[in-house]
């Protein structure tokens, strides 16, 4: 009996896993294990032998399995150490770079916020129109009659309708100035709004694109002039350019105002680049005057009592002049690189304490 109890506590310590534990186990105390079969030779003993032999089995049976249960919990603890030591975390690694880069703000989106922030600062309130809009708010209301040349020069583009429609036509605003007619209609005079958007036209070359964005300038009251215009406008651009601005107002004509003007500002263009506030360049940006006395009566303002002056200027081409980019066809491409390489971070909200 001790032979077999060495025999057993030598293989039980010599097991390195639970699966060989388990055999040694069966060979030991298992039904047909040696403990097992010793147990039948009982019956051939005398009852005297078997008093003693008998415990004594037993006792064996009870040695080796809580031996095993020995192994067992230490197997298992060296296993549990082996997962620690491998499975670790250094939690002071930098943490990994998200797959994707983060987005980036437009520059027509930022050059938008900037252009309401400095407008804002002068007391200018925001007004929006729809983008489609009827012939008579995109035209008529604003003293450009159907046969009038202004109405080709616009490569409007015209929504279709079927015979039986009779509803007025309509067409994509190929300007903003609708949106004048809409705010005089919707809060009367006195007014000072300004009216980001987006306008069509059926054009597309290096410098024009079938969408693009203007900002439309709106001020009545009872003794404003081009005095006042023109004060605003230096002031806006020199604000926006961060440095101060010269304008030059050259004689025009638009159907919309009387006076008209156009509006350039001094530039230089030294070296192939344009560089905005020096020099004794010009360069045209936007387009300007009198609201006529027609414009104000269709948007139900008494040209009688109030008086004041309008605008509309390129938000695209004022954000190429700002931020240097040269091909307008860009903007519009969703090209990543070029939205990374001119896109601005989210966080870049243009203030006017911040700078815009
Ligand atoms: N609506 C004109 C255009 O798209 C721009 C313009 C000129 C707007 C003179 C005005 C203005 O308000 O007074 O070309």
């Amino acid at each position: 009996m001790d032979d077999l109890r060495q025999k057993f506590i030598d293989l039980i310590a010599g097991a390195t896993d639970e699966a060989t534990l388990e055999q040694v186990r069966l060979s030991a105390i298992g039904k047909k294990g040696e403990v097992a079969l010793k147990m039948r030779e009982l019956g051939r003993m005398t009852p005297e032998e078997r008093q003693t032999v008998g415990p004594a089995l037993n006792a064996l049976k009870d040695e080796i399995a809580s031996a095993i249960a020995a192994r067992k919990a230490g197997l298992e603890d060296a296993a549990l150490d082996a997962r620690l030591k491998g499975e670790w975390l250094d939690v002071t690694l930098p943490g990994r770079r998200r797959g994707a880069l983060p987005g980036t703000i437009h520059p027509i989106s930022q050059v938008w916020e900037e252009v309401t922030a400095i407008f804002a600062d002068m007391g200018f309130a925001v007004a929006e129109g729809p983008q489609i809009e009827t012939d008579w708010y995109n035209f008529d209301a604003l003293n450009i009659p159907d046969h009038h040349p202004a109405r080709g020069e616009m490569d409007t583009f015209y929504m279709h309708r079927t015979e039986d429609d009779d509803r007025p036509p309509h067409v994509l605003r190929t300007h903003t100035s609708p949106v004048q007619i809409r705010s005089m209609q919707q809060q009367g005079a006195p007014i000072r709004i300004i009216c980001p958007g987006r306008v069509y036209r059926a054009d597309y070359d290096q410098t024009h694109t079938p969408m693009f964005h203007q900002v439309e300038g709106l001020v009545l009251d009872k003794g404003t002039s081009m005095a006042n215009l023109k004060w605003v406008l230096e002031e806006f651009f020199s604000a926006y350019f961060g440095t101060t601005v010269k304008t030059r107002f050259r004689a025009s004509h638009f159907p919309f105002t009387e006076p008209s003007a156009e509006v350039d500002i001094q530039c230089s263009w030294e070296g192939g680049t344009v560089k905005v506030g020096e020099g004794d360049g010009w360069l045209e940006v936007l387009g300007s005057g009198m609201v006529h006395p027609h414009v104000l009566r269709a948007g139900g303002v008494n040209p009688d009592d109030w008086q004041g002056f309008a605008f509309g200027m390129g938000i695209d081409r004022i954000a190429m002049l700002k931020y240097g980019i040269p091909d307008l066809r860009a903007f519009f491409e969703s090209d990543l690189r070029w939205l990374r390489h001119y896109g601005f971070s989210p966080l870049a909200v243009p203030t006017l304490h911040g700078g815009v």
